[in-house]
Protein backbone atom coordinates (compact mmCIF):
# COMPACT_ATOMS: atom_id res chain seq x y z
CA UNK A 1 0.00 0.00 0.00
CA UNK A 2 1.20 3.64 -0.76
CA UNK A 3 1.83 6.05 1.91
CA UNK A 4 1.31 9.10 -0.29
CA UNK A 5 -1.08 7.89 -3.09
CA UNK A 6 -2.28 11.64 -3.89
CA UNK A 7 -0.91 10.79 -7.64
CA UNK A 8 -2.97 7.90 -8.46
CA UNK A 9 -6.05 9.83 -7.06
CA UNK A 10 -5.66 12.59 -8.99
CA UNK A 11 -5.42 10.46 -12.02
CA UNK A 12 -8.07 8.42 -11.28
CA UNK A 13 -10.20 12.02 -10.86
CA UNK A 14 -11.03 10.99 -6.82
CA UNK A 15 -10.70 14.47 -4.35
CA UNK A 16 -7.62 15.36 -3.10
CA UNK A 17 -6.45 16.99 -0.06
CA UNK A 18 -4.25 19.47 -2.04
CA UNK A 19 -2.66 18.60 -5.66
CA UNK A 20 0.20 16.07 -5.96
CA UNK A 21 3.54 17.55 -7.30
CA UNK A 22 6.55 16.34 -9.06
CA UNK A 23 8.62 17.66 -12.02
CA UNK A 24 9.48 16.39 -15.40
CA UNK A 25 13.07 15.23 -15.42
CA UNK A 26 13.54 15.82 -11.95
CA UNK A 27 15.67 13.02 -12.02
CA UNK A 28 19.74 14.08 -12.07
CA UNK A 29 20.53 17.30 -13.82
CA UNK A 30 20.14 20.11 -11.09
CA UNK A 31 21.11 17.47 -7.92
CA UNK A 32 24.88 18.13 -6.76
CA UNK A 33 24.75 14.71 -6.04
CA UNK A 34 23.82 13.74 -9.88
CA UNK A 35 26.80 15.59 -10.58
CA UNK A 36 29.06 14.08 -8.88
CA UNK A 37 27.70 10.14 -10.70
CA UNK A 38 27.95 12.02 -13.59
CA UNK A 39 31.30 13.04 -13.21
CA UNK A 40 32.99 9.42 -12.74
CA UNK A 41 30.26 7.59 -15.07
CA UNK A 42 29.32 8.27 -18.36
CA UNK A 43 25.17 8.55 -19.13
CA UNK A 44 24.09 5.03 -20.27
CA UNK A 45 26.80 3.24 -17.74
CA UNK A 46 24.19 5.18 -15.48
CA UNK A 47 21.32 4.24 -16.93
CA UNK A 48 22.62 0.36 -17.30
CA UNK A 49 22.90 -0.09 -13.79
CA UNK A 50 19.77 -0.73 -11.40
CA UNK A 51 21.72 0.45 -8.26
CA UNK A 52 22.52 3.58 -9.83
CA UNK A 53 19.29 4.03 -11.63
CA UNK A 54 17.96 3.40 -8.27
CA UNK A 55 20.01 6.05 -6.40
CA UNK A 56 18.89 8.30 -8.74
CA UNK A 57 15.67 8.01 -9.35
CA UNK A 58 15.26 8.47 -5.37
CA UNK A 59 17.23 11.71 -5.51
CA UNK A 60 14.15 14.36 -5.51
CA UNK A 61 11.74 12.34 -3.17
CA UNK A 62 14.33 12.34 -0.54
CA UNK A 63 16.26 15.78 -1.76
CA UNK A 64 13.32 17.95 -2.92
CA UNK A 65 10.07 16.00 -1.11
CA UNK A 66 8.12 15.78 -4.48
CA UNK A 67 4.89 13.21 -4.36
CA UNK A 68 5.83 10.97 -7.07
CA UNK A 69 9.48 9.33 -7.60
CA UNK A 70 10.01 8.95 -12.09
CA UNK A 71 12.80 6.18 -12.75
CA UNK A 72 16.21 7.24 -14.43
CA UNK A 73 16.58 6.10 -17.64
CA UNK A 74 16.15 7.43 -21.06
CA UNK A 75 13.50 7.49 -23.95
CA UNK A 76 16.35 6.33 -26.36
CA UNK A 77 16.92 3.12 -24.84
CA UNK A 78 13.39 1.81 -26.87
CA UNK A 79 15.60 2.57 -29.83
CA UNK A 80 18.63 0.46 -28.91
CA UNK A 81 16.95 -2.13 -27.91
CA UNK A 82 15.90 -2.31 -31.27
CA UNK A 83 18.98 -2.72 -32.78
CA UNK A 84 20.06 1.04 -33.19
CA UNK A 85 22.98 2.43 -31.91
CA UNK A 86 22.61 5.41 -30.03
CA UNK A 87 25.29 7.49 -28.09
CA UNK A 88 25.24 10.12 -25.12
CA UNK A 89 28.19 12.45 -26.36
CA UNK A 90 28.89 15.48 -23.62
CA UNK A 91 27.46 18.95 -24.60
CA UNK A 92 25.78 17.62 -27.36
CA UNK A 93 23.38 15.67 -26.33
CA UNK A 94 21.84 12.26 -28.06
CA UNK A 95 24.06 11.13 -31.37
CA UNK A 96 23.20 8.28 -33.86
CA UNK A 97 25.91 7.59 -35.76
CA UNK A 98 23.83 5.05 -38.73
CA UNK A 99 20.59 6.81 -39.24
CA UNK A 100 17.78 5.02 -40.66
CA UNK A 101 17.58 5.42 -44.32
CA UNK A 102 16.06 2.84 -46.16
CA UNK A 103 13.80 -0.18 -46.09
CA UNK A 104 16.20 -2.62 -45.50
CA UNK A 105 16.87 -0.92 -41.94
CA UNK A 106 13.92 -0.57 -41.03
CA UNK A 107 12.85 -4.33 -41.68
CA UNK A 108 15.68 -5.48 -39.58
CA UNK A 109 14.33 -3.37 -36.41
CA UNK A 110 14.12 -6.00 -33.90
CA UNK A 111 10.68 -5.70 -32.07
CA UNK A 112 11.15 -9.04 -30.66
CA UNK A 113 11.93 -10.09 -26.77
CA UNK A 114 11.83 -6.03 -25.84
CA UNK A 115 11.26 -6.45 -22.23
CA UNK A 116 14.40 -9.10 -22.09
CA UNK A 117 16.68 -6.73 -24.07
CA UNK A 118 15.60 -3.98 -21.17
CA UNK A 119 15.91 -6.41 -18.24
CA UNK A 120 18.33 -3.63 -16.74
CA UNK A 121 15.44 -1.17 -16.65
CA UNK A 122 12.98 -3.67 -15.00
CA UNK A 123 15.99 -4.88 -12.35
CA UNK A 124 16.03 -0.79 -11.51
CA UNK A 125 12.10 -0.80 -10.73
CA UNK A 126 12.07 -3.62 -8.38
CA UNK A 127 14.93 -2.06 -6.17
CA UNK A 128 14.02 1.29 -6.62
CA UNK A 129 10.37 -0.17 -5.23
CA UNK A 130 11.98 -1.92 -2.60
CA UNK A 131 13.88 1.55 -1.40
CA UNK A 132 11.11 3.56 -1.93
CA UNK A 133 8.95 1.21 -0.12
CA UNK A 134 5.67 2.85 -0.53
CA UNK A 135 6.65 6.50 0.39
CA UNK A 136 5.18 7.31 -3.43
CA UNK A 137 4.07 6.14 -6.09
CA UNK A 138 6.95 5.48 -9.36
CA UNK A 139 6.48 6.84 -12.67
CA UNK A 140 7.02 4.91 -15.51
CA UNK A 141 7.68 6.34 -19.02
CA UNK A 142 8.79 5.89 -23.20
CA UNK A 143 8.97 8.49 -25.76
CA UNK A 144 5.94 8.79 -28.17
CA UNK A 145 6.84 6.72 -31.39
CA UNK A 146 6.90 9.92 -33.57
CA UNK A 147 9.69 11.46 -30.96
CA UNK A 148 11.70 8.61 -31.21
CA UNK A 149 11.55 8.84 -35.05
CA UNK A 150 12.85 11.90 -34.60
CA UNK A 151 16.25 11.18 -32.97
CA UNK A 152 16.51 7.80 -35.45
CA UNK A 153 16.06 9.62 -38.34
CA UNK A 154 18.36 12.73 -37.97
CA UNK A 155 20.97 11.46 -36.30
CA UNK A 156 20.83 13.22 -32.93
CA UNK A 157 19.02 16.50 -31.14
CA UNK A 158 18.22 19.12 -33.47
CA UNK A 159 16.18 22.62 -33.29
CA UNK A 160 14.33 21.84 -36.44
CA UNK A 161 14.58 18.16 -37.12
CA UNK A 162 14.26 18.59 -40.31
CA UNK A 163 15.67 15.57 -41.77
CA UNK A 164 12.84 13.19 -40.57
CA UNK A 165 10.07 15.87 -41.66
CA UNK A 166 11.39 15.83 -44.94
CA UNK A 167 11.84 12.00 -44.82
CA UNK A 168 7.97 11.52 -44.05
CA UNK A 169 7.26 13.82 -46.55
CA UNK A 170 8.98 11.67 -49.26
CA UNK A 171 9.04 8.30 -47.62
CA UNK A 172 5.39 8.16 -46.09
CA UNK A 173 4.82 4.31 -46.18
CA UNK A 174 8.54 3.55 -44.83
CA UNK A 175 7.91 6.17 -42.08
CA UNK A 176 4.55 4.67 -40.89
CA UNK A 177 6.45 1.40 -41.08
CA UNK A 178 9.10 2.55 -38.74
CA UNK A 179 6.37 3.96 -36.45
CA UNK A 180 4.58 0.83 -36.40
CA UNK A 181 7.74 -1.11 -35.36
CA UNK A 182 8.39 1.58 -32.23
CA UNK A 183 4.72 1.67 -31.47
CA UNK A 184 4.64 -2.21 -30.88
CA UNK A 185 8.63 -2.51 -29.14
CA UNK A 186 7.08 0.28 -27.09
CA UNK A 187 3.80 -1.26 -25.84
CA UNK A 188 5.97 -4.44 -25.26
CA UNK A 189 8.31 -2.13 -23.13
CA UNK A 190 5.75 -0.39 -21.38
CA UNK A 191 3.88 -3.56 -20.30
CA UNK A 192 6.87 -4.93 -18.86
CA UNK A 193 7.21 -2.06 -16.80
CA UNK A 194 3.60 -2.47 -15.76
CA UNK A 195 3.98 -5.60 -14.79
CA UNK A 196 7.23 -5.06 -13.29
CA UNK A 197 5.42 -2.37 -10.80
CA UNK A 198 5.48 0.57 -11.57
CA UNK A 199 2.54 2.82 -10.65
CA UNK A 200 1.71 5.47 -13.48
CA UNK A 201 3.36 5.80 -17.16
CA UNK A 202 3.87 9.02 -19.19
CA UNK A 203 4.33 9.13 -22.65
CA UNK A 204 6.69 12.05 -23.91
CA UNK A 205 5.76 13.41 -26.91
CA UNK A 206 8.72 16.10 -26.59
CA UNK A 207 8.63 16.99 -30.70
CA UNK A 208 4.89 17.11 -31.09
CA UNK A 209 4.96 20.19 -31.90
CA UNK A 210 6.84 20.01 -35.21
CA UNK A 211 3.91 18.95 -37.14
CA UNK A 212 0.75 20.61 -38.68
CA UNK A 213 -2.27 19.85 -37.56
CA UNK A 214 -3.18 16.83 -40.11
CA UNK A 215 0.27 15.08 -40.30
CA UNK A 216 0.20 15.02 -36.00
CA UNK A 217 -2.87 12.86 -36.30
CA UNK A 218 -1.26 10.85 -39.15
CA UNK A 219 2.29 10.44 -37.42
CA UNK A 220 1.84 10.87 -34.01
CA UNK A 221 -1.30 10.63 -32.40
CA UNK A 222 -2.48 7.65 -34.05
CA UNK A 223 0.50 5.79 -33.09
CA UNK A 224 0.10 7.41 -29.29
CA UNK A 225 -3.45 6.70 -29.26
CA UNK A 226 -2.35 2.71 -29.85
CA UNK A 227 -0.53 2.95 -27.16
CA UNK A 228 -2.34 4.62 -24.22
CA UNK A 229 -5.36 2.52 -25.03
CA UNK A 230 -3.30 -0.93 -24.33
CA UNK A 231 -0.99 0.75 -21.32
CA UNK A 232 -4.36 2.18 -19.79
CA UNK A 233 -5.62 -0.81 -19.38
CA UNK A 234 -3.33 -2.36 -16.97
CA UNK A 235 -1.84 1.57 -15.20
CA UNK A 236 -2.83 5.12 -15.52
CA UNK A 237 -1.33 7.02 -18.40
CA UNK A 238 -0.36 10.37 -18.64
CA UNK A 239 0.23 11.77 -22.61
CA UNK A 240 2.78 14.63 -22.72
CA UNK A 241 2.21 16.46 -26.19
CA UNK A 242 4.41 19.06 -26.51
CA UNK A 243 3.55 22.60 -27.89
CA UNK A 244 0.22 21.10 -28.58
CA UNK A 245 -2.62 22.34 -26.41
CA UNK A 246 -4.57 24.13 -28.49
CA UNK A 247 -5.44 20.61 -29.60
CA UNK A 248 -6.43 18.88 -25.82
CA UNK A 249 -9.95 18.72 -26.66
CA UNK A 250 -9.06 16.31 -29.85
CA UNK A 251 -5.57 14.52 -28.16
CA UNK A 252 -7.85 13.41 -25.10
CA UNK A 253 -9.36 11.62 -27.22
CA UNK A 254 -6.57 8.75 -26.98
CA UNK A 255 -7.85 7.88 -23.59
CA UNK A 256 -5.38 9.27 -21.13
CA UNK A 257 -5.83 9.40 -17.47
CA UNK A 258 -4.31 12.81 -17.47
CA UNK A 259 -3.13 15.11 -20.26
CA UNK A 260 0.46 16.97 -19.59
CA UNK A 261 1.09 20.55 -20.87
CA UNK A 262 3.47 22.76 -21.56
CA UNK A 263 3.13 26.97 -20.55
CA UNK A 264 2.25 27.72 -24.16
CA UNK A 265 -1.40 27.51 -23.15
CA UNK A 266 -3.44 29.31 -20.33
CA UNK A 267 -4.88 26.93 -17.65
CA UNK A 268 -8.28 28.22 -18.53
CA UNK A 269 -8.44 27.75 -22.04
CA UNK A 270 -6.84 24.31 -20.90
CA UNK A 271 -9.77 23.75 -18.47
CA UNK A 272 -12.29 25.20 -21.46
CA UNK A 273 -11.17 22.58 -24.15
CA UNK A 274 -11.53 19.53 -21.84
CA UNK A 275 -14.39 20.65 -20.21
CA UNK A 276 -12.96 19.60 -16.70
CA UNK A 277 -13.88 16.22 -17.66
CA UNK A 278 -9.51 14.78 -17.68
CA UNK A 279 -7.08 15.61 -15.04
CA UNK A 280 -4.64 18.49 -16.52
CA UNK A 281 -0.68 17.90 -15.52
CA UNK A 282 1.67 21.17 -16.06
CA UNK A 283 2.76 23.64 -16.62
CA UNK A 284 4.81 26.49 -14.88
CA UNK A 285 7.62 27.50 -17.43
CA UNK A 286 10.67 25.86 -16.19
CA UNK A 287 12.64 29.33 -16.21
CA UNK A 288 10.69 30.54 -13.23
CA UNK A 289 12.49 28.44 -10.92
CA UNK A 290 15.43 30.73 -11.44
CA UNK A 291 14.11 33.66 -10.13
CA UNK A 292 13.66 34.65 -6.61
CA UNK A 293 12.44 32.21 -4.30
CA UNK A 294 8.90 35.05 -3.60
CA UNK A 295 8.96 34.89 -7.56
CA UNK A 296 8.87 30.80 -7.35
CA UNK A 297 6.02 30.70 -4.58
CA UNK A 298 4.05 33.85 -6.05
CA UNK A 299 3.84 32.11 -9.50
CA UNK A 300 3.17 28.15 -8.68
CA UNK A 301 0.29 29.60 -5.92
CA UNK A 302 -0.95 31.26 -9.01
CA UNK A 303 -0.91 28.10 -11.25
CA UNK A 304 -3.29 26.10 -8.83
CA UNK A 305 -5.30 29.09 -8.41
CA UNK A 306 -5.98 29.12 -12.34
CA UNK A 307 -6.15 24.98 -12.50
CA UNK A 308 -8.12 24.78 -9.50
CA UNK A 309 -6.76 22.25 -6.98
CA UNK A 310 -9.07 18.81 -8.36
CA UNK A 311 -8.04 16.88 -11.11
CA UNK A 312 -4.68 18.69 -11.53
CA UNK A 313 -1.10 17.63 -11.17
CA UNK A 314 0.78 20.22 -10.20
CA UNK A 315 4.39 20.27 -12.85
CA UNK A 316 6.55 22.52 -15.08
CA UNK A 317 5.92 22.90 -18.36
CA UNK A 318 9.02 20.80 -19.39
CA UNK A 319 12.02 19.55 -17.54
CA UNK A 320 13.76 21.41 -15.13
CA UNK A 321 16.13 23.27 -16.32
CA UNK A 322 19.99 22.10 -15.23
CA UNK A 323 20.87 25.49 -13.72
CA UNK A 324 18.34 25.61 -11.46
CA UNK A 325 18.83 25.80 -7.11
CA UNK A 326 18.21 23.24 -5.70
CA UNK A 327 16.34 25.70 -3.07
CA UNK A 328 13.65 27.08 -5.99
CA UNK A 329 13.02 23.51 -6.56
CA UNK A 330 12.27 22.89 -3.33
CA UNK A 331 10.64 26.69 -3.16
CA UNK A 332 8.05 25.03 -5.92
CA UNK A 333 6.95 21.63 -4.18
CA UNK A 334 6.91 23.03 -1.00
CA UNK A 335 4.50 25.80 -2.20
CA UNK A 336 2.22 23.51 -3.51
CA UNK A 337 2.37 20.91 -0.90
CA UNK A 338 1.07 23.90 1.52
CA UNK A 339 -1.91 24.56 -0.29
CA UNK A 340 -5.11 24.42 1.65
CA UNK A 341 -8.01 24.10 -0.71
CA UNK A 342 -10.78 26.24 0.38
CA UNK A 343 -8.62 29.05 1.72
CA UNK A 344 -7.16 30.37 -1.51
O1 LIG B 1 13.51 12.82 -14.29
C1 LIG B 1 14.28 12.40 -15.13
O2 LIG B 1 15.21 13.05 -15.63
C2 LIG B 1 14.08 10.96 -15.48
C3 LIG B 1 14.90 10.46 -16.51
C4 LIG B 1 14.81 11.02 -17.90
C5 LIG B 1 15.98 11.28 -18.69
N1 LIG B 1 15.57 11.52 -19.96
C6 LIG B 1 17.36 11.26 -18.18
C7 LIG B 1 18.40 12.03 -18.91
C8 LIG B 1 13.70 11.22 -18.71
C9 LIG B 1 12.22 11.15 -18.35
C10 LIG B 1 14.20 11.51 -20.02
C11 LIG B 1 13.32 11.71 -21.18
C12 LIG B 1 13.90 12.18 -22.43
N2 LIG B 1 15.12 11.90 -22.98
C13 LIG B 1 13.18 12.98 -23.34
C14 LIG B 1 11.76 13.42 -23.18
C15 LIG B 1 11.61 14.51 -22.20
C16 LIG B 1 12.07 15.85 -22.66
O3 LIG B 1 12.88 16.44 -21.96
O4 LIG B 1 11.56 16.31 -23.69
C17 LIG B 1 14.03 13.23 -24.43
C18 LIG B 1 13.69 14.07 -25.65
C19 LIG B 1 15.25 12.53 -24.20
C20 LIG B 1 16.44 12.45 -25.08
C21 LIG B 1 17.63 13.03 -24.42
N3 LIG B 1 18.30 12.45 -23.37
C22 LIG B 1 18.27 14.27 -24.73
C23 LIG B 1 17.82 15.23 -25.81
C24 LIG B 1 19.35 14.41 -23.85
C25 LIG B 1 20.42 15.48 -23.83
C26 LIG B 1 19.94 16.75 -23.27
C27 LIG B 1 19.59 16.71 -21.80
O5 LIG B 1 18.41 16.56 -21.50
O6 LIG B 1 20.47 16.84 -20.94
C28 LIG B 1 19.33 13.29 -22.98
C29 LIG B 1 20.27 13.01 -21.88
C30 LIG B 1 19.70 12.81 -20.55
N4 LIG B 1 18.63 12.03 -20.26
C31 LIG B 1 20.22 13.35 -19.33
C32 LIG B 1 19.41 12.85 -18.30
C33 LIG B 1 19.57 13.07 -16.83
C34 LIG B 1 21.44 14.29 -19.22
C35 LIG B 1 22.72 13.64 -19.62
C36 LIG B 1 23.61 13.25 -18.49
O7 LIG B 1 23.21 13.22 -17.35
O8 LIG B 1 24.77 12.90 -18.77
Amino acid sequence: MLKNNLLLRALAGQKVERPPVWMMRQAGRYLPDFRKLRAKYDFFERVRNPEMACEITVMPVHQVGVDAAILFSDILVVPQAMGIEVQMIESKGPVVPTPIRTAQHVDELITTDIPGRLDYVMQAIKLTLQELNGSVPLIGFAGAPWTILCYVIQGGSSKTFDTALDFCDKHPDLAHRLLSKITDATIAYLLAKANAGVDAIQLFDSWAGLLDRDRYREFSHQYNTKIIQTINQQVPTILFAKDRGVELDQLMDAGASAMGIDWNIHPEAARRLTQNKITLQGNLEPSILLQDHQVVCDETLKMINRFGAQRYIANLGHGILPETPVENAIAFVDTVKSYTIGEN
